[in-house]
């Protein structure tokens, strides 16, 4: 059987909910929570990258996509600056697990919606040959990401 576009992107989500998970109920000042914050920025960032380009640059060349794709877009702009914003704070101080809990809801709000809406829209305009296609092209430059993120 080859291989689900949207079985590909749910495998970075479950991901990205598991490190988030661990993230918030790490303790202060850590050693873990500033590894569990680094792989879940990565994961994060390298997701985003690689759906941007495979899933919502394809499907915003379609009328029907534009909305859908303008709101990912932008939501994934907001994460980015949530990150941006937990680190410029100390992870031993207080207010730094209040940001990171706004980046994890967030999130969470953000996989909800792809999950429920867009992924669904994208299924509508999408050919099973594009999907079978991008599901490859995907990962490809997720792993490409994951490569150059982790040697920054
Ligand atoms: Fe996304
Ligand atoms: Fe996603």
């Amino acid at each position: 059987m080859s291989d689900n576009l949207y079985d590909a992107l749910r495998e970075s989500h479950e991901l990205q909910r598991s490190l988030l998970r661990k993230l918030l109920r790490s303790k202060a000042g850590t050693r873990e929570r500033i590894d569990l914050f680094t792989q879940a920025r990565i994961e994060l960032q390298a997701h985003e990258a690689a759906e941007e380009r495979y899933l919502y640059v394809p499907i915003l060349m379609d009328d029907m996509g534009l909305l859908s794709s303008r709101h990912a877009l932008h939501e994934h702009h907001e994460i980015d600056e949530l990150i941006e914003e937990v680190q410029t704070l100390d992870p031993a101080g207080a207010a730094w697990i209040g940001k990171a809990r706004e980046l994890s809801h967030k999130v969470h709000h953000h996989l909800r919606e792809e999950e429920k809406k867009f992924f669904q829209v994208s299924g509508k305009i999408l050919s099973a040959a594009q999907k079978v296609k991008l599901a490859k092209q995907y990962r490809k430059d997720y792993a490409r990401m994951h490569r150059t993120l982790s040697a920054e």
